[in-house]
């Protein structure tokens, strides 16, 4: 029997420690270094835990098996999601950020992984940014729903031969149904990310998950 293993991640609190964390998911070939350099569009008054997918496909690590080109091994997506999650909830004790205040930032595979966060832990995290997301469950759609309406931006590639538009309104409906509150961005790319992206989901962020008002009481030395 295959046993839970933990991720390996970086971890960088913002200073002073913020409430909010970026949870950073890299894509297929990806490791936890790629995103930390687009996480700075994000603000500095928010942590960041990056995470590296356990699954590997020829030594490039992912977060969950396929069978091909957009054809998930489900189950392995159910069990690498649940691996996270206690992965994830060990880290917040260890490392001391607030685990209901995780906001996910993923690209292609990593989107995948968060969206499969969203289908089956909806009430975890406090929002999420896809980047050329792919529906992670297609025959093992769970019922689902959050009573906590977070925000998701689902960002797909209009030129993207991978996933169809038709496919990602249906994975639009399909969490909007389940409670969450969704933006759009269609970027004029395929599945390769632009500038422009990371521009529209750093406005999206900030918009949403405004940063907090520092009082003049705490930035002023005492006298
Ligand atoms: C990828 O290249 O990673 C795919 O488009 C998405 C996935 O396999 O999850």
């Amino acid at each position: 029997m295959t046993t839970y293993q933990p991720l390996r991640y970086v971890y960088q609190p913002a200073r002073p420690p913020a409430g909010r964390t970026l949870l950073l998911l890299h894509g297929t070939g990806g490791d936890e270094h790629d995103l930390l350099p687009l996480a700075a569009h994000f603000g500095t008054a928010v942590n960041l835990l990056s995470l590296r997918g356990n699954a590997s496909e020829n030594g490039k690590p992912r977060f969950f098996r396929r069978l091909g080109v957009g054809l998930f091994d489900e189950e392995d997506v159910i069990f690498r999601t649940h691996e996270l999650v206690r992965s994830v909830r060990q880290l917040s004790e260890r490392e001391g950020f607030d685990v209901t205040q995780l906001v996910a930032l993923g690209y292609s595979n990593g989107a995948n992984m968060a969206g499969a966060l969203l289908l089956l832990y909806p009430e975890l995290l406090a929002g999420a940014i896809l980047w050329r997301p792919m529906q992670p469950l297609v025959r093992h759609v769970p019922a689902f729903c959050t009573n906590r309406h977070q925000p998701v931006l689902l960002q797909p590639g209009i030129k993207d031969s991978a996933v169809p538009l038709s496919a990602s309104a249906a994975y639009a409906a399909l969490l909007k149904q389940g409670g969450f509150e969704l933006s759009r961005y269609d970027a004029n790319a395929g599945h390769n990310l632009l500038h422009d992206d990371v521009q529209a989901a750093a406005a999206w962020f900030h918009e949403h998950f405004p940063e907090p008002v520092v009082s003049p009481e705490r930035v002023l030395s005492p006298r």
